[in-house]
Order: C-alpha cells, then structure tokens, then sequence
C-alpha cells in the first residue's frame, strides 16, 4: 500500500492511476493523517500531492506532526516537496516567475542511482508552480536541475525523502511514469502484485465478511457500475444478492427486456423487474419543468425501492460508488453550484435504515470497466454510454405522453444504430435523440406538414464536466436524417447540436 497525502492539487487522482498502474495498490488521503493512523495503514511509501496553497501562508495546510519521521519512503511532489522542505527547516520563497509547462530536466549522477535510474540524462518535465525551493533542508542534495530551479529534483537519500518540483503524474513529463514506478518499487520495494484478479478476492471475501447471511439489495438501471456491482455481489454472495430493476417508462427502446436478459439470463443475478412504467407516466403527465420531472422520478423511485426493500427483509444497501466520488470528499474542492440535481436517488440508506455495501469505492471508472469484462459482462454493456436517472423524460422538452415518448424512442434507437454500424459509438461520450418542444413546417409528397422536431447530440467527453460537440461525418447525419423522417411517423425535421458544454449543458434539461 502508498498512501498519497492530498493537498489538494487537480493532478492527485492522477497520482494514483499511475501507481495504481504499476500493479501497486494505493489510496489518496487528506493531506492531514495523523502519524498514528498512518502507523495503523502500515503503507510502504508515501506521496505527498501537489496543491493550490503557498507552504508559508498562514492558512496553508500542513502534514500532522511527526509523519516524516516514521522511517517511511517519502516523495513530495510540488507542493508535497516545499512541504517537506519547510517541516525540516530549509525555506520556500514566492518565485520572481511563475513556472507553467514544459523544462528541461539534467539528471546529476547521484539522481541516476534513485528516482531516475534507467532513464535518460537529460528529458522535458511538466512544471506548475508559483513558489520555488530557495533554501534545502540539511541532508539534502540536488538530483535534478532546470534551466530555472537547481533544485527540480533533491533527495535526503540516508532519510529515503524524496522531492520533484516538477509533476511526474501527468502525461507531458517524459518518463513521468517510469519515475512514480521507481519510486514504489525501487525505494519503497513494494511488490507490484496489485490486479484486479486480486481485487476480486480480496472484494468478494470482503463483501462475504461484511454482510454474513444477510441480504442485500440493490437497484440495478443497466448502466456500468450499477450492473458490475450487482454481478461482484452475486459472485460473493449469490442470491443473498436481490436487485430491483424498475422500469419507470421512459427508458429507451427495447431497455426493459435487455437489461432482465443480460442481469438474469447472462449474469444470474436474482432479479426482481418492477413494471411501474404506468404509475411514472401518470404522475409525469402534464409536466413540463425538468427539475419537477427530476423530483416525481427521484421520489416515486424511491418510494417503489422502499417498498421492495421492506419486503426483501434486506438489512444491507448496494451502492456503485465509485473512486471519484469519495475522493470529492477527501478534497478540499468547494462545494460546486447546483446547476442541475442529478443524484435522484440520494438520501435513500438514511431512510430506509439500512447499511451501505460499496464495493466499487476504491475503483476509478476504467477500473470497473475491467473488472466488469473480468466478471464476464458483456463489451456492449461495458462501454454503454452513460444514461440519466429521468431517462427519457428530460429529452422530451415539453409534455410526456404516450406517442411523443414513442417518437423519441425509435428516433434514438435509429441514431444510435447508425452510430455503431459507422464504428463510432466507443469514441463518442454520449450520443442522444432529443425531442424539441415545437413544431415546424415541412413538405412531403404534395402536401404540407406540420410536425415534431428531433435535435442529435453526440459529444466527445471524459469526465462529461465538459465537453466539444464530435465532429459527424455528413453521409453518416444526411442517413440518420432521412432514416429518423421516413421511418418515423410525426416528425419532418431533423436538426444536429454544435453545441459544447460549457456553454451549453449534455442533456437539454
Ligand atoms: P449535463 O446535462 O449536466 O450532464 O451536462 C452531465 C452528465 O450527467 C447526466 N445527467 C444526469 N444523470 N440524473 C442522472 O443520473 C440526472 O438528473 C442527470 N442529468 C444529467 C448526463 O446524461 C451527462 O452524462
């Protein structure tokens, strides 16, 4: 195990995929541990991240007393390395320039026997920082030098601490990887036996402890994490294990029946399938504002949950939680507007009493994508685009009813068809159909139309906070065109969004 102490930098999730990447286990920790727990976690090396503060301002945070003396592996990383460099009495001063971007790192003979052993001499490093080293602690050396810092690399060899000034982690510092790599394994001797062969063992068994010969439910909408979830629970505990799967009518075509086959058929997950398509519909009827269709979802979801978890006798809750979200926590991120309420399904454990099982919590996203394809899921379920909570019902701008929700699910269903046979549904973020609030005037045959309109979204993303529209190819929209308004009874007019987010927003709603 490595533990990163988190100050608070954008880049320390990025610290650990790269370690996580050389088959080292690690966890990210606020940047305030106390010795002691550190002592308890018993982590071969630490990381110390970087952050947005200055070390010598009066309310910069700070490592706990006594953490760089517990004979650990060290390596501090920008701010981590000025923290260092304070606690043990060199000194750290406002630089005259601010460093972004590219340097030019010459390695010193002593740095090629530590960090930067194997590499080459000389090689450019990714810099972001705006204070700078102007005095070393006692005991340390220069490793590492740039044209503006001699002290870009410096090591306490005896202590084994360790700093860069530069950041290892992202992807524009050459051989970034290979010196995190170096640091876990060469200096902190960890193994490098972490996979997720071991994360199943270690998951299942973990899960079997936890819940004994309890059930555990949980919801399951098809998406990724919520279908590994449920398949990592029915390989520990089987049919302990009950997911709900409830069918809330404005799903897309054709979802209800795949997401049954694929969870019961093909997985073997113990599944209860709660038709509450016409409830939903009757209490979205008539609305037209998308933060009152989130509320009826999210309220009359949980209300049907609540009931088959009272029922169930469950005394545990399945949460997808993954890696991400509990860092948020960890971080010293300020609390973000709400622009639109997507946790639908929030509040549900304090209500029903029950107790939370995560067992994705640790996993960055990509990670359960590869322990789902472990598991045996199926690749087009994997590598789903995401879909909301309120479905379909925030791509219908204006009213729901029976014949609109119809229009937009064979619309979607052709977009998204034509997409896959292009080959270019893996590289898109999401994709959608949505159907606009207004109508508009066309021509077919001799007569005048007057009928609904669809507007395509697809966007490339990563962590969908923002986006840029992707760049369609025109045969692929002209064929999506003419299929969507031949084949689609009620609309004349198809209409694609060149939109990125910000300014706009994925969904319409
Ligand atoms: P926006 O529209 O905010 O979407 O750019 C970002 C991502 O969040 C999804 N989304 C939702 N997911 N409940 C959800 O579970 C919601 O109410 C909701 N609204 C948006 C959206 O599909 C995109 O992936």
């Amino acid at each position: 195990l490595i533990l990163i102490l988190d100050f608070g930098s954008q880049y320390s999730h990025l610290i650990a995929r790269r370690v996580r990447d050389a088959s080292v286990f690690c966890e990210l920790v606020a940047h305030d541990i106390s010795a002691e727990k550190i002592k308890t976690l018993n982590p071969k090396g630490l990381i110390l991240s970087g952050g947005p503060a200055s070390v010598y301002e009066n309310d910069a945070p700070h490592l706990s007393p006594g953490v760089l003396d517990l004979d650990i592996p060290v390596l501090g990383i920008c701010y981590g390395l000025q923290e260092i460099t304070q606690t043990l009495g060199g000194s750290v001063v406002a630089h005259e320039k601010k460093e972004y971007g590219y340097a030019q790192l010459t390695v010193s003979t002593l740095g090629k026997e530590a960090l930067f052993s194997d590499l080459e001499d000389d090689f450019s490093v990714w810099m972001s920082h705006g204070d700078k080293i102007h005095q070393l602690p006692e005991g340390f050396v220069d490793c590492g030098t740039t044209s503006n810092t001699e002290h870009a690399a410096v090591a306490n060899i005896e202590r084994n601490i360790y700093g860069l000034q530069f950041h290892p982690e992202v992807t524009h510092t050459k051989f970034g990887t290979q010196i995190l790599s170096n640091f876990v394994h060469e200096i902190c001797h960890c193994v490098g036996d972490w996979s997720m062969k071991n994360f199943i063992e270690e998951a299942t068994e973990e899960i079997r402890k936890m819940v004994g010969d309890e059930l555990v439910i949980g919801a399951v909408s098809g998406g990724v994490d919520s279908t590994v979830a449920a398949v990592l629970m029915k390989k520990a505990i089987g049919d302990q294990f009950q997911a709900v799967f409830v069918n809330n009518g404005v799903l897309r075509k054709d979802e209800d029946t795949e997401v049954q086959i694929r969870m019961r058929d093909k997985c073997g997950v113990h599944l209860t399938y709660v038709d509450a398509s016409e409830e939903f519909l009757a209490m979205l009827a008539g609305v037209t504002e998308p933060e009152t269709k989130r509320k009826i979802i999210g309220n009359t979801f949980i209300e049907i949950f609540e009931r088959e978890a009272k029922a169930s006798g469950a005394k545990f809750l399945l949460q997808g939680t993954l890696y991400p979200d509990v860092i948020e926590s960890v971080s010293h991120k300020g609390p973000s507007a709400t622009i639109k309420t997507h946790h639908n399904v929030g509040g549900l454990p304090e209500k029903m009493n029950l107790k939370l099982v995560e067992p994705l919590r640790l996993l960055f996203k990509d990670e359960v994508r590869t322990l789902g394809l472990i598991l045996g899921i199926e690749e087009d379920s994997i590598y789903r685009h995401p879909f909301p909570g309120p479905g379909l019902s925030i791509r219908i701008l204006g009213e729901i009813t029976n014949e609109r929700l119809s229009v937009l699910k064979e619309a979607d269903s052709i977009f998204i068809h034509e997409l896959r046979e292009a080959g270019l549904y893996r590289q898109i973020g999401q994709a959608f159909a949505v159907l606009l609030p207004c109508k508009a005037v066309g021509v077919m045959g001799d007569f005048r139309t007057y009928e609904e309109v669809i507007a395509l979204r697809a966007v490339e993303t990563t962590d969908y906070m923002t986006a840029h529209w992707f760049n369609l190819p025109y045969d692929l929209l002209q064929r999506v065109s003419t299929r969507i308004v031949n084949e689609i009874r009620g609309v004349n007019r198809v209409t694609y969004d060149i939109t990125s987010k910000p300014p706009g927003t994925i969904e319409w709603e």
